[in-house]
């Protein structure tokens, strides 16, 4: 299929004129003009983050038959860092992040999954985090009733197996500001990729440990993965 093609999702669905884009994979009514208008400004979006045309050089951390993993660092070509930057956005706005997110590529290490097709269907930021980063504090899935009933020691377990990579009261050294895939390449093990090569490549001559490693602020499908890739 072209960049038109449609796929309609089923049959439930039909009967209201949902389709799904081939290409971006958004999800709307064709029969409204506003979902319509909504979903070319999406996909224009979309086709313009995702479009990677190669650079001269590129730091190539990963090699597969569906695709390969640049790694971009802070002091990279502006052009490279540029398309960090509009690669983040895009997925922000995937994430349903506030523009105030802050993200400065000055000190992040940007690890994206490239199709074989030149897109860009996979991105993961890192972050150096210190002792002072309260990744564990922050998390928001004990509620304020249930943490003043609960004892310090059941808190940091309770805390342990929601955030799942932090098995120590110590916090982890590399920190995962973002972690996206593609919608319509996702379960095909790129997100797992993109963390093998972060922790073979964060740190020059370590690998780092899956407790090393921690997930700001998960998503509820981030949690899934992270549940999965750190009992693996
Ligand atoms: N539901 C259940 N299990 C899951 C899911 C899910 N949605 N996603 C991953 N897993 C588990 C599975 O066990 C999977 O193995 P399997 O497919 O053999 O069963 C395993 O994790 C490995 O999954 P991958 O294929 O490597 O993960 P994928 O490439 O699909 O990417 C990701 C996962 C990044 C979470 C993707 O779903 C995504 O981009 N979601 C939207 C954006 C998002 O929410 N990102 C996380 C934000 S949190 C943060 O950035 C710190
Ligand atoms: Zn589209």
């Amino acid at each position: 299929g072209g960049e038109e093609s449609q796929l309609i999702i089923d049959a439930g669905q039909k009967r209201f004129g949902a389709v799904m884009c081939g290409t971006c994979g958004m999800v709307y009514t064709a029969a409204s003009p506003e979902d319509e208008a909504q979903h070319l400004l999406y996909h224009q979006h979309f086709v313009g983050a995702v479009k990677f045309g190669g650079w001269k050089k590129e730091r190539v951390v990963g090699s597969y038959p569906d695709g390969k993993i640049v790694l971009v660092l802070p002091g990279d070509p502006k052009y490279t860092l540029k398309k960090v930057e509009e690669v983040r956005e895009f997925v922000d706005n995937d994430l349903g992040f506030q523009k105030a997110v802050h993200c400065s590529t000055s000190h992040t290490k940007t690890f994206l999954f490239v199709t074989n097709d030149k897109k860009v269907s996979g991105c993961l930021i890192a972050e150096h985090i210190n002792k002072g980063y309260r990744v564990l504090s922050e998390s928001p899935v004990l509620s304020p009733e249930k943490q003043s009933q609960t004892s310090a020691a059941e808190l940091q377990i309770e805390r342990q197996r929601a955030w799942c990579c932090a098995t120590e009261p110590e916090p982890a050294v590399c920190g995962i500001s973002r972690i996206w895939v593609f919608s319509l390449l996702r379960r095909n093990g790129i997100a797992t990729r993109l963390m093998d090569c972060l922790r073979r490549n964060f740190t020059y001559g370590t690998y780092l440990t899956k407790e090393e490693v921690a997930f700001s602020d998960p998503t509820p499908d981030g949690k899934l993965f992270a549940t999965k890739y750190c009992n693996t």
